[in-house]
């Protein structure tokens, strides 16, 4: 009989050593999960194997996916490598975690759907935010009924590290991230994450996209995500493609509305994602500044504050937490918990359905971002 293996006798390999791939080294880590291989670039990747400790360093991402002692292929590089990245890792045989967005279109990511279908590996597309305990609650609520029908969801994604005409970053230039940039970079994940809690998808969307700094300066040399402008720094203009911040109004098919609000140019919000969730019994409210809180609203009583890992919080997170109530779980945690989720499904001892998003997941976001765009362009609403 054929064993299944156990999640600590998994191997990764991590291909982009900027901003996330280090991320994903370290919940690796945390979770027991060997990180045997790294690439990027020229040296990026010999000098990250150095700091990182990682054994095998390859400046070719299919070096890394024909690496024997690499079972899982983490695509952590920009955006428009994820589709050829995506399909030389299923094509040697390994399972992949890719970054969102999936690709950089709807073409791309049929492409991936189909190749993962056909390899029946285990594909996933990093959408972590599913992985706060209160996302993993609110959908057991929804699921138990408890909020009764729902009735609407209004929320929004801000940031801020783009708010300076001389902040820089490869998603700003649609050859490297993608026609859309706010909302598919920072919206998907508010998308992803809304959809996941109601069981329901975005059928349409009517959104107006805007464009603050439509020139920007561009310092001249590389520059990593987050990194604060350099006033030593010399800079070229360039003219701006992609939107800085958008609303978009949305009907899921449950019936369900929705409003979401995204920006990268919201200062002093380094990275704000926040939803309520209006249904026909009480109200649900949850915001990532606060993540171990869960706000509930009633009509007729008081309105109710739950804090993770406690009774009045339930338990709809079970094994996907960690620690007990008071010890914040966050951002870092939630890419642990979503490899525990995809790592236990390649072992064979997963959920069904899965409950980290999976390549159809990924090309659903990049549709509603083609049909935001495309509502956008006409003022009209567009069906996804
Ligand atoms: N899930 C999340 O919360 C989250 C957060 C940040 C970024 N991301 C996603 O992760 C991806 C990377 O974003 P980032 O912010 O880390 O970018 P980054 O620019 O900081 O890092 C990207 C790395 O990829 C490397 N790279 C570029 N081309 C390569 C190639 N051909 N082969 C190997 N490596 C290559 C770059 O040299 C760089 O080191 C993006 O798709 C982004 O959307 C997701």
């Amino acid at each position: 009989m054929k064993t299944s293996p156990s999640l600590s006798s998994l191997r990764a390999g991590v291909i982009g050593t900027g901003f996330i791939g280090p991320v994903h080294v370290e919940a690796l880590r945390r979770l027991g999960v060997t990180v045997t291989a790294i690439c990027d670039v020229g040296d990026l990747a010999a000098q990250a194997a150095a700091r990182l400790k990682i054994p095998r360093a390859f400046a070719d991402h299919r070096q890394l996916a024909a690496c024997p002692e690499v079972d899982v292929v983490h695509i952590t590089a920009p955006n428009r490598f994820h589709c050829q990245m995506s399909l030389a890792a299923l094509r040697a045989g390994k399972h992949v975690v890719c970054e969102k967005p999936l690709a950089m279109n709807t073409r791309e990511t049929a492409r991936v759907v189909e190749a993962a279908r056909a390899a029946r590996r285990v594909f996933a597309v990093n959408y972590n935010v599913r992985f706060y305990p209160a996302v993993l609650q609110l959908r057991r609520l929804v699921r138990q009924g408890i909020l009764g029908d729902i009735i609407h969801v209004n929320g929004s994604y801000l940031q801020d590290w783009l708010f300076k005409d001389t902040d820089y970053n490869w998603r700003l230039l649609p050859a490297e991230g993608g026609r859309l940039r706010a909302v598919a970079d920072i919206g998907t994940h508010w998308m992803d994450t809304v959809s996941f809690i109601l069981g329901a998808r975005i059928t349409s969307v009517f959104a107006d996209l805007a464009t603050w700094h439509k020139q920007r300066r561009r310092p001249l040399g590389e520059v990593q995500t987050f990194a604060r402008a350099d006033t030593r720094l010399r800079y070229a203009p360039y003219k701006v493609q992609t939107d800085d911040f958008g609303s978009i109004l949305l009907r899921f098919s449950n019936g369900a509305r929705g409003n979401l609000a995204v920006s990268q140019v919201a200062a002093g919000r380094k990275n704000c994602i926040r939803f309520e969730i209006y249904g026909s019994k009480k109200s649900a409210w949850w915001c990532s500044e606060t993540p171990e809180q869960l706000h509930f609203g009633n009509r007729d009583a008081a309105n109710e504050t739950a804090v993770r890992a406690t009774p009045a919080f339930g338990d709809g997170a079970a094994g996907f937490m960690d620690y007990p109530p008071g010890h914040v779980e966050g951002f870092p945690d939630t890419f642990k918990m979503n490899f525990r989720a995809i790592y236990s499904a390649i072992a064979g001892a997963g959920s069904t359905p899965p409950l980290f998003a999976t390549a159809r997941d990924g090309h659903q976001e990049v549709a509603v971002c083609e049909a935001i765009l495309r509502s956008h362009r006409q003022r009209a609403w567009a069906t996804v």
